[in-house]
């Protein structure tokens, strides 16, 4: 891991490289140092500055074009499928029950591919890779490269002119370069009560930095080098209901910090042995499942156990059983969330339930590197955390239609969660899978033990390791990134690098049901958002069809993940009580909700507002918790 040494050694080495090729000056020491407008706020919305052609360095990788104005590359082609890339495990899709939803492209070129991916409240996906990935198909404007720390000794490698991240208009597949100092490999995030993304920890000299993003047409990173007391690479963080970020984890790492504040360090980290009891042979406890429950209480899930965490006080409350038949977190690589919390008709808190499906053997990872490949974990697994008395907490299992490790979880505006994306076969680690599973399946928490599953249509690519997906206000599924390869890779390896973005349409959003599709007036969303306890009010119609009633309708409140390796951190639905409802003429209808009480329930910040009529969600819309 980054020790002083080596680290200045590197630094040491580009300074020497730099002089030495005439380049200006940097503060090797200072990679943080402040930025002007000149650097790299370049909007590439508008295209009027166009940049100068690439220099020689800085040329694309063969069978590649010239770069274009927005400083995207074209795709390079990438030849006839692979046996293994044509071996896809695709379901047939349930149509008994409905519709069945629908893919489509959004971009073919992502510049980047999405390892990472949140969704901000200005409208736009960040998305971001690794500088370990080397080149993207993204260049930062002009004069604008990033020094590389870990190019030792490599001339060309001095300076990185690529952009490892981007912000991603979903809507017009318009891409924004943005620029990272220190590497984000693995890294793991949260928005705070202002709707900035917290971006914490990553690799080598960016294991122990916090960066933050605000949601704007020019913002970019700010990074904090130092942060932590421990490196957090494979680590998950969590917001608290203070508002705080705790972080848990990483390679290495059995130890828990909260995020300090901007300029602050941490000289140390909370040792806690949980996490160093649950690792093993292969690491299979990396990025825990954390959940933040109504007690104020975090859930903590790691390899195959799990436990009640008191963080006020630094101590294990209760442990929940051991749940069998293999590993969860990564590279095992389940897929975990906190069902909807239904505030409606509840006295005091609702009861928490985490669900936790697929995985791999704990054995998968050592079969990997001999290139075997063993099936992917098929149950699926929930268990109610409220500590009723007289209850013994247990793991309800079934099983999913189909085993899947590197899933991705999303809870969507009705209530029900996605699984799509990852593999039937194998464990997370580059090469390290077969058989991507191309349909995703419905899970409906609400429905009869053996009837919750739904197979839905199938994508036509496939998405295992370093794939995201993230719910979007229009009620839609943003799919983007993965890549099983050790830098971008377009041709002579089994999956290619993938930079293609999808979106899926679930049922719900099919033209026989268009006539239900809710539409909320801008205009009747208090500008003040929701206040804890208090009652909030707005205003929908719908299409001139059928009356709508009171038990019609649903109005839920998400809270936008960080999405990376098939875990969406703080990812939370909250079904609210509806206190009032009235038609008020042609077939528009005010419904007055009880916010939820406190931070416990949903931590103060933006969340999206979706009413839901007979299933059907409208377009969300951005409101404060606070
Ligand atoms: C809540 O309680 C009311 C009155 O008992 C009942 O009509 C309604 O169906 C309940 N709603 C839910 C979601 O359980
Ligand atoms: C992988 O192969 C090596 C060398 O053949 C062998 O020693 C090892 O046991 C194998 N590991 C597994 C998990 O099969
Ligand atoms: C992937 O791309 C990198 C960088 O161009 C190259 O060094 C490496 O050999 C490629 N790997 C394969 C398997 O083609």
């Amino acid at each position: 891991m980054a020790h002083p040494l080596p680290l200045a050694a590197a630094f040491a080495v580009s300074l020497l490289l730099l002089s030495s090729s005439g380049e200006a000056f940097f503060d090797i020491f200072n990679i943080f140092r402040p930025r002007s407008d000149s650097d790299y706020f370049q909007n590439a919305f508008d295209g009027s500055r166009e940049p100068l052609p690439p220099t020689q360095t800085e040329h694309e990788e063969r069978g590649a074009a010239p770069a274009t104005a927005t400083g995207l590359t074209r795709v390079p082609s990438s030849g006839p499928p692979s046996k293994a890339a044509a071996d896809t495990v695709e379901l047939a899709a349930d149509k008994g029950g409905g519709p069945i939803g629908e893919w489509t492209i959004v971009s073919e070129n992502s510049g980047v591919s999405a390892m990472h991916m949140a969704i901000m409240r200005d409208g736009r996906a960040i998305m971001f890779d690794t500088s370990t990935t080397g080149r993207s198909l993204m260049r930062l404007p002009q004069d604008n490269c990033r020094i590389d720390p870990r190019a030792k000794g490599k001339q060309e490698g001095t300076m990185d002119c690529w952009a490892h991240s981007v912000e991603f208009d979903y809507n017009s597949g318009c891409l924004r370069a943005l620029k990272i100092l220190t590497d984000t490999w693995c890294s793991s995030g949260a928005f705070d009560a202002d709707g900035n993304l917290v971006q914490t920890g990553g690799y080598f000299e960016g294991e122990k930095v916090v960066r933050v993003i605000a949601p704007c047409d020019t913002c970019d990173w700010l990074e904090h080098p130092n942060s932590f007391a421990e490196g957090r690479w494979y680590a998950t963080q969590q917001v608290l209901p203070d508002g705080r970020f705790i972080v848990f984890g990483g390679r290495r790492a059995f130890s828990y910090e909260l995020v300090p504040l901007p300029g602050r360090t941490n000289d140390k980290a909370n040792y806690l042995p949980f996490l160093r009891e649950t690792t093993d042979d292969a690491e299979n406890n990396l990025y825990p499942f954390v959940n933040l429950l109504p007690s104020g209480n975090l859930f903590l899930f790691a390899n195959d156990r799990s436990v009640i965490f008191d963080h006020k006080a630094g101590k294990i409350l209760r442990e929940l059983p051991r749940l069998p038949g293999g590993s969860r977190n990564y590279p095992a690589s389940a897929m975990s969330a906190l069902l909807p919390l239904d505030l409606r008709n509840v006295t005091g808190d609702p009861d928490p339930v985490v669900i936790v499906c697929g995985g791999a053997l704990k054995t998968a990872f050592r079969f990997g590197e001999n290139n075997t490949f063993q099936p992917a974990l098929r149950d699926c697994n929930r268990i109610n955390l409220a500590n009723n008395p007289g209850e013994v907490a247990q793991w309800e299992s079934e099983d999913m239609p189909v085993g899947r490790v590197m899933g991705d979880m999303l809870i969507l505006p009705t209530g029900d969660l996605l699984l799509l994306n990852g593999a039937a076969k194998g464990c997370s680690g580059w090469g390290f899978a077969r058989q991507p599973v191309l349909t995703p399946v419905l899970y409906s928490p609400r429905k009869e033990k053996g009837s919750r599953f739904r197979a839905l249509a199938s994508s036509t690519i496939a998405r295992m390791y370093h794939s995201t997906s993230a719910v979007l206000p229009d009620a839609t599924v943003l799919v983007a990134g993965g890549n099983t390869n050790t830098a971008y890779n377009f041709s002579g390896v089994d999956f290619p690098t993938e930079v293609r973005v999808e979106r899926f349409c679930p049922p719900y959003l099919s033209k026989e049901l268009a006539g239900n599709r809710p539409e909320i007036d801008p205009a009747s969303v208090p500008a003040d958002g929701m206040r804890y306890g208090s009652p909030f009010t707005l205003r929908f119609h719908v299409p001139p069809s059928e009356a709508v009633g009171q038990g019609d309708v649903k109005v839920t409140v998400y809270a936008p993940p960080f999405t990376t390796h098939g875990y969406s951190m703080n990812q939370r639905l909250l079904i609210l009580s509806v206190a009032a409802f009235a038609e008020e003429d042609g077939r528009r209808y005010a419904v007055t909700v009880d916010a939820p009480g406190k931070p416990e329930l949903a931590p103060r910040g933006y969340y999206l507002v979706f009413v839901v009529v007979k299933g059907v969600p409208g377009l969300g819309v951005w409101v404060r918790i606070h």
